[in-house]
């Protein structure tokens, strides 16, 4: 198997047991969280996380507190999936190639599913960091790092400025502001999160700032891309919806052409991040094998 897909076999066996928090719960509210949960997703968020981890510290990746932080960014990510189908917000019927949380459960319970998974998040990692291993202030400082990427400086903040962009005319650089808010903090946040968690030097973490940052603004730009050029069975999710709600992206303001040449010029700098990596003795290898699956991705 290759390491891409044991980290990612790993997290899909993990993620249901994370769910199951103790003491009761209703049983339609973990029906709707488990759906949209374990309904696929290609897992980059806690991939990378995993990935860093090892980069990192041999073998971190199966310790507690870090598959505890991975699964807390995939819930948080499916969270804002769940609220970004809404009808108040992009109204979308399809997720992960099945039907949206709302569309199954209804908007009341898929609004609280997302509040549920968003609140288990934070309640798994400080389960797991009240137990042994790492420093208090190493865990603690991974904390914050994850609350500041989920919330109104980071995923939050950046869907207000998505919702804002709608029928105005953007500029650039507030499209990379609501794409760096809304889709490069939680990448982020599982990057540099594992690397506050595993003590790593003030360089390193501004490498790891840089590495993410950089792959998910690419990463969301792609998804504008994709927007217009995917086919819906194999994105999993409805296309043409960016032209449609007139949102601000790279496609709506710079068209197809423009929007592939500012994404090459983020791939460059990228490119220098992991470089960066390398210089700081990091073996990157896998970061880099894994940098150009998601280059190529068409879905
Ligand atoms: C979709 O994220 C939302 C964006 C930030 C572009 P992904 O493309 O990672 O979605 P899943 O997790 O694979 O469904
Ligand atoms: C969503 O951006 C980013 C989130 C924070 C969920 P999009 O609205 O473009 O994501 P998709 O295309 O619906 O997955
Ligand atoms: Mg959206
Ligand atoms: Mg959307
Ligand atoms: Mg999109």
């Amino acid at each position: 198997m290759t390491e891409e897909k044991d980290y990612k076999v790993r997290i899909e066996a993990y993620l249901p047991q994370a769910l199951e928090a103790p003491g009761k719960m209703p049983s339609t509210l973990l029906d709707a969280m488990t759906y949209s949960l374990m309904a696929g997703g290609k897992r980059v968020r806690p991939v990378l996380t995993l990935a860093v981890a090892d980069m990192l510290e041999s073998k971190a990746s199966s310790k507690p507190e870090v598959l505890d932080l991975a699964a807390a960014v995939e819930m948080i990510h499916t969270y804002s999936l769940i609220h970004d189908d809404l009808p108040a917000m992009d109204d979308d019927v399809l997720r992960r190639g099945k039907a949206t949380n709302h569309v199954v459960y209804g908007e009341a319970m898929a609004i609280l599913a997302g509040d549920a998974l968003l609140t288990r998040a934070f309640e798994l990692m400080g389960r797991s960091y009240a137990k042994d291993t790492y420093p208090a202030e190493q865990k603690l400082r991974a904390w914050a790092y994850l609350s500041s990427c989920a919330g109104a400086s980071g995923m939050v903040g950046g869907q207000v400025l998505d919702i804002e962009s709608e029928d105005k005319e953007s500029l650039l650089e507030e499209i990379i502001e609501l794409q760096t808010l809304k889709t490069a903090r939680l990448i982020q946040a599982g990057i540099v999160g594992v690397a506050e968690l595993l003590g790593a030097s003030e360089k390193v973490l501004k490498s790891l700032e840089d590495f993410g940052l950089y792959l998910g603004q690419a990463f969301q730009i792609q998804d504008d891309i994709l927007d217009v050029v995917a086919e819906e069975a194999k994105l999993g999710k409805s296309t043409g919806k960016d032209q449609d709600h007139n949102k601000g992206t790279f496609v709506t303001l710079l068209g197809l052409q423009g929007a592939g040449e500012k994404l090459a010029e983020v791939w460059q700098k990228l490119d220098l991040s992991l470089k960066q990596l390398r210089e700081e003795g990091l073996e990157t290898a896998f970061l880099e094998n894994y940098v150009d699956l998601l280059r190529q991705r068409t879905y």
